[in-house]
């Protein structure tokens, strides 16, 4: 569901940033001798009172429910026998919910921003020029002030010749203005367009031009651009930029646009203030956003998400999240056009909590973007939450462990015995999880780690694509912060599945939340039923408060994938493949499409890849199989008899039978090295190109089972086949 933008993520260079923070420091701890007790100490007292106090009963977390529609099995949250809707009674809408949030905490700080305090450009050995800030500390407005500037901006955009009828586009990087504009439309029934910021031209002109903007919002960088494909934007009359310190280049920018009237910000802000327009608010099955996310194929589809549905992912998260409230400070710096940082703003403004802005660039104390000796976004916050992507989290392990490794020694040697102590004492007794030992190992090692990312998280929210499980081990032992994950995809409003704070299992991703059911359907072709043992499996349904209004502008698509049942329950068929586990967590297992999402959120085409590689005269057959898990994909091929044979003669391989050949390493090796040409004329992405392949001597049939009349996979039947294969390929 993350697509571009998590991609865009990716690409800035996150292992650097995060790892080397306080680089000589971390370890320093270890120095004093006094460590020796204290080592014996925290082993030995745990595993006594464990010893006495037994292992805690494993915990109801999703129930089954009577639910209509397609015949299944459905959940619900076993905390909540309602669904919920609504975080409070009368917030039932975005603008309701803002209102009514910015009344309660009105002197409490809702948004944080840095100033640029100097900026200088150093240049690298290769003669690249790198920008590095120096930031100053967050500068905040309250609730109450926030509040009034959403008010100011309603009333200039209509004042600046909006029609409210009409929808307007927000195009840009998260920021503060980002919600102040998104609040701001709301408060005029507004319906807003969210577009990334890293779409390319196609993807945006299709966007403004299918949902007919008038009105955009965007980045001064972008007005050139914008500029460049203007004669494709027919309906777009008004552009908003937000100020910058560099925007002084507008004027320039007017002439290649004069159909357009082209204001700051600040601009309309103002414009409002002078003179005041009556909101006119919506109701709850008004359209809020819609929301364009990238497809894995094609032009994007814009979700019509309402404001029901992000009120009530809202309130769902904030009963999931322990003791949430205005004393919390989040990090924001994720895409807002994604909804999993939507929501989770979302869920931020229902607490009354502090929202610090910030960027993936400026992120920690060595991140690309910070001058050397001044601080980051999260050590000049010190956030108490912060939502994640699974590739983030991935590279603050590599780096933290790339350290560890650089140290070597006895400090490496303390790392792994206590990281091993607090992973026994995950799995052991209560006492052995939260007590003393957890006390002392972080005293004496964690600490350190976790100034990384300011020193006071206590909760982490993972969403956009499935995190490994010892991601998940060593944040939590290294960060001493449970992880939420939580599944849900921009057609449910972020909101299906989020795992609990005291569930320390891994590889799960919850119960259902309270805003909706989760149902598995059997599905027979991919050999998934509700009646397997040990757990019932099928496809994944998402019904209930956060269930989206389908696609804009495409009914057939619509129709295809969400189904309202007798009781008029929106349903939504995910196409992803689950399984429940006794307790009523769902855990992803497969995916129902050839389309597969890697770790890092790329997606890859098996049959797209696989029909690229077939170009090779080694191939008679080859299936690409990817496991969501890993960030690279593998195949099984069936060689040509003739080719390979061959090539074995002219190069003076020796073998005894084909099969023999098969697994000679030079054959491999061969084959591969043809797959990769052709991967490359296919132009292929790297994470495209099997990393490892296993040649297979016996052809694939129809009589085998193993493909269909038609000579299409089997997808399935070829997975259950070379299972023990595959598995040694991943190894
Ligand atoms: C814009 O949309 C209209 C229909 O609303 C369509 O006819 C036209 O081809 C589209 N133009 C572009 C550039 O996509
Ligand atoms: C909000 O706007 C939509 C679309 O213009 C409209 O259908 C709806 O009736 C409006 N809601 C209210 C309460 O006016
Ligand atoms: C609706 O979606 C389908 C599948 O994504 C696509 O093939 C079709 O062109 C879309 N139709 C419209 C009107 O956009």
């Amino acid at each position: 569901m993350m697509g571009d933008s998590e991609r865009r993520i990716l690409s800035t260079n996150m292992n650097e940033n995060l790892g080397d923070s306080n680089s000589s420091s971390i370890l320093k701890v270890y120095g004093s001798y006094g460590i020796v007790g204290a080592v014996i100490v925290a082993i030995a007292i745990p595993i006594l009172l464990s010893i006495l106090m037994g292992k805690r009963k494993s915990k109801q977390r999703g129930v089954p429910v009577q639910v209509g529609g397609e015949v299944g099995l459905a959940m619900r949250n076993a905390r909540s026998v309602k669904l919920v809707e609504v975080p409070w009674e009368g917030a039932t809408t975005m603008a309701a919910l803002f209102e009514q949030s910015c009344k309660k905490h009105s002197q409490e700080r809702c948004i944080g921003m840095r100033k640029v305090t100097s900026k200088e450009f150093v240049t690298a050995n290769d003669g690249r020029k790198f920008e590095k800030l120096h930031l100053g500390e967050y500068q905040w407005e309250t609730y109450g002030q926030v509040f009034d500037r959403a008010c100011n901006f309603a009333s200039g955009i209509v004042k600046l010749g909006h029609d409210v009828d009409t929808r307007a586009a927000i195009f840009a990087d998260t920021r503060p203005e980002w919600l102040i504009a998104f609040q701001g439309c709301f408060r005029q029934n507004i319906t807003v367009v969210t577009i990334y910021a890293s779409l390319g031209d196609d993807a945006v002109i299709h966007s403004l031009n299918e949902t007919q903007v008038p009105t955009l919002v965007c980045e001064s960088k972008q007005l050139k651009k914008l500029a460049a494909i203007s004669s494709s934007l027919k309906t777009i009359r008004n552009v908003i930029y937000f100020d910058d310190e560099e925007t002084s280049s507008s004027s320039s920018v007017n002439q290649d646009m004069d159909n357009w009237r082209i204001s700051s910000f600040s601009e309309v802000e103002k414009l409002g203030r002078d003179s005041s327009v009556q909101p006119r608010l919506p109701i709850k099955t008004d359209i809020a956003v819609i929301m364009y996310t990238s497809g894995s194929t094609g032009l994007p589809k814009g979700v019509m998400i309402t404001h029901g549905n992000i009120v009530a992912t809202a309130a769902a998260v904030m009963t999931v999240i322990p003791r949430m409230g205005s004393k919390d400070v989040y990090l924001a710096y994720l895409p807002l056009a994604h909804v999993f940082e939507l929501a989770a703003e979302t869920v931020m403004l229902t607490a009354g909590a502090a929202i610090g802005y910030g960027s993936t660039l400026t992120l920690t104390d060595t991140s690309n973007k910070i001058k050397k000796g001044t601080k980051g976004d999260a050590s000049a916050l010190k956030p108490t939450l912060m939502a994640a992507v699974p590739a983030i989290l991935d590279r603050v392990r590599d780096g933290v462990l790339k350290k560890v490794d650089e140290k070597g020694g006895f400090s490496k040697k303390l790392f792994n015995i206590a990281y091993s102590r607090r992973l026994a004492a995950i799995g052991g007794s209560w006492f052995g999880a939260w007590g003393l030992e957890t006390f002392l190992w972080d005293i004496i090692i964690f600490k350190k780690i976790r100034s990384i990312l300011g020193g006071e998280i206590r909760f982490m929210l993972c969403g956009g694509a499935p995190l490994s499980g010892d991601t998940q081990r060593f944040i939590n032992i290294c960060m001493g912060a449970p992880i939420g994950q939580g599944y849900g995809l921009t057609e449910t409003c972020a909101g299906a599945t989020f795992s609990e704070s005291d569930d320390t299992s891994v590889g799960r991703v919850g119960p259902p939340l309270p805003c909706c059911y989760i149902k598995l359907v059997s599905w027979e072709e991919g050999g998934y039923a509700i009646t397997d043992k040990p757990m019932p499996r099928g496809e994944i349904l998402v019904g209930g408060c956060s269930v989206t209004a389908g696609y804009f502008n495409n009914e057939s698509k619509t129709k295809e994938v969400y189904k309202v049942d007798e009781r008029d329950m929106h349903w939504f068929y995910t196409g992803d493949i689950g399984r429940f586990h006794p307790d009523g967590c769902l855990e992803i297992i497969d995916r129902k499409k050839d389309i597969v999402k890697l770790q890092h959120g790329e997606y890859i085409s098996l049959g797209k890849v696989e029909a690229a590689l077939m170009s090779s005269d080694y191939v008679e057959n080859i299936m690409i199989y990817a496991d969501p898990f890993h960030n690279f994909c593998v195949g099984l091929v069936v060689p040509s008899h003739q080719v390979l044979e061959g090539w074995a003669q002219e190069a003076g391989i020796k073998y005894k039978d084909f099969s023999e050949l098969c697994d000679k390493p030079e054959a491999i090796k061969e084959v591969q090295r043809s797959l990769s040409k052709e991967a490359k004329a296919a132009k292929l992405d790297k994470f495209e190109i099997p990393a490892k392949i296993k040649l297979l001597p016996e052809p694939w049939t129809p009589e085998s089972g193993l493909v269909t009349a038609a000579l299409k996979l089997k997808r399935e039947q070829l997975k259950n086949k070379f299972k023990n294969e595959l598995q040694e390929l991943y190894e």
